[in-house]
């Protein structure tokens, strides 16, 4: 006879990973129902006991209002658990293939403490089949029970936003899915006992894998698009964002602005979709097409302000330029896939001398993945070009007069976020 999934009552809940994605989920569910949050970094298991986040998604406050959520790093503390929430990474390796390291070992993990009954649902980013191709094998060979008999699986996609404080887990609608009709209601109830903003049930777990991968293929192809615009705009002399304002008023003209895409989702994700897509025997043209015009971009930015100095007799071979911001994205912490080292990357070729500011990440990060130094402060007057690549609210605070006074006098400022008026800029994107 085939094990029933638990009662909603009945559920004891271990979210795998607690990152960007996992902590939310786990603290939203620790409120509701016995959750345990396990994660394979001590230091993190450590940091979130003394109810500290450093990604800044969740306060202190919010910490300890999850009456019923606990943290392990230890897999023997996930005994007893019946619901298995995978939020781990899925990134791509240098050669921008899907790395299912994280994903293969999170089920190894789920395989060996899931019992009849238990359900695996997986949150990290896949290809269509993912779920059930490659971690469902894998939680059988572990556990010995047999899918859909013994053991159930689920997927239900994570759309948070870092730094975002208005488009939360529970304010956002989540899309679930089950491995049989049963298993589906039960992972949509479970959903929608923490998320205010509903929930949608897709019909089966390869159509929710498509529909999560597909959301940021299309922001990406999109801006993709834009930066296309971009280039062919500048080439011509026009004002991009002065073409977006007027192509704006008409009613169906979507509001994408050019920039670099970084960031752990919208630049990587389409690369799974299109390893899919490839070992299917299809060649996808248009969104590999936007991948290389938006990894193109960081070097485009940099080529343009070595010209803006060719153009004012300034060297670019041993200047000193200024880059304000390495986060992937305005106020908020996050590094990975950051494109602005595409910009540092390009501008240290012409041998120029690059330093980098940014309030808000960890310069120990900088410097372990990308080898950077940062500064911890400016030095008002000294460079020769300053770059505004991500506009962090303490930025715009001292505005473009205080990010000019920077540069020496007559010193290239390059506002990649159009985020200072154009006129107070020398060029932006
Ligand atoms: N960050 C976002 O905004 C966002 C949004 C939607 C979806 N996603 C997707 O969610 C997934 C997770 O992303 P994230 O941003 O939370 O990642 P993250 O890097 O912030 O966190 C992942 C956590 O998983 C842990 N981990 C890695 N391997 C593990 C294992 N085998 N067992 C237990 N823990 C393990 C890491 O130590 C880390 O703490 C990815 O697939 C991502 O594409 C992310």
């Amino acid at each position: 006879m085939n094990a029933p999934p638990p009662k909603l009552e009945e559920v004891k809940i271990a979210v795998i990973g607690l990152g960007y994605v996992g902590l939310p989920l786990a603290v939203a569910f620790g409120r509701r129902f016995p959750t345990l949050g396990f994660d394979i970094n001590s230091k993190r298991v450590g940091e979130l006991r003394s109810h500290h986040d450093h990604t800044l998604e969740v306060s202190e406050a919010e910490l300890r209002e999850a009456a019923q959520l606990d943290f392990s790093d230890d897999p023997a503390a996930l005994a007893g658990c019946n619901v298995f929430i995978i939020t781990v990474p899925t990134p791509i390796d240098e050669y921008k293939r899907p790395d299912l390291r994280p994903l293969e070992s999170a089920s190894r993990t789920v395989g060996r403490a899931i019992g009849r009954g238990g359900i695996a649902v997986y949150e990290s980013t896949v290809y269509p089949g993912a779920t059930e191709e490659i971690c469902v094998p894998i939680i059988e060979r572990e556990s010995g029970l047999g899918f859909n008999r013994d053991f159930y699986a689920g997927y239900s996609p994570e759309r948070i936003n870092p730094g975002d404080k208005q488009h939360r887990l529970e304010t956002i609608m989540k899309v679930t899915s089950g491995s049989t009709p049963e298993v589906a209601d039960f992972v949509d109830g479970l959903y929608r006992s923490i998320i205010d903003a509903g929930t949608h049930k897709a019909s089966s777990i390869r159509v929710a894998e498509a529909a999560k991968v597909i959301e940021n293929t299309q922001r990406d192809v999109n801006i993709a698009l834009i930066n296309e615009l971009a280039l062919i705009f500048h080439r011509l002399g026009i004002d991009t964002h002065e073409v977006l304002e007027a192509a704006g008023t008409k009613w169906n003209f979507l509001p994408f602005r050019p920039g670099l895409v970084g960031g752990h989702c919208i630049g990587v994700d389409p690369y799974y979709l299109t390893h899919k897509a490839q070992q299917i025997g299809y060649h996808p043209d248009v969104i590999l097409a936007g991948r290389r015009i938006n990894d193109g971009m960081g070097s485009h930015v940099a080529r343009r302000v070595a010209k803006l100095m060719a153009q004012r007799n300034l060297q670019t071979a041993q200047s000193d330029i200024l880059i304000l911001g390495l986060a992937f994205k305005e106020n908020c912490p996050d590094l990975r896939n950051t494109r602005v080292v595409d910009i540092v990357a390009e501008l240290r070729s012409y041998n120029a001398n690059i330093h980098i500011h940014d309030p808000w990440v960890s310069a120990r990060e900088a410097e372990e993945e990308y080898g950077l130094a940062l500064i911890a402060k400016p030095e008002p007057g000294r460079y020769d070009a300053v770059i505004l690549a991500v506009s962090h609210r303490e930025f715009i605070e001292i505005g473009a007069d205080g990010i000019r006074a920077l540069g020496k006098p007559g010193a290239v400022l390059f506002d990649v976020k159009r985020a200072l008026p154009r006129d107070r800029v020398d060029d932006c994107l």
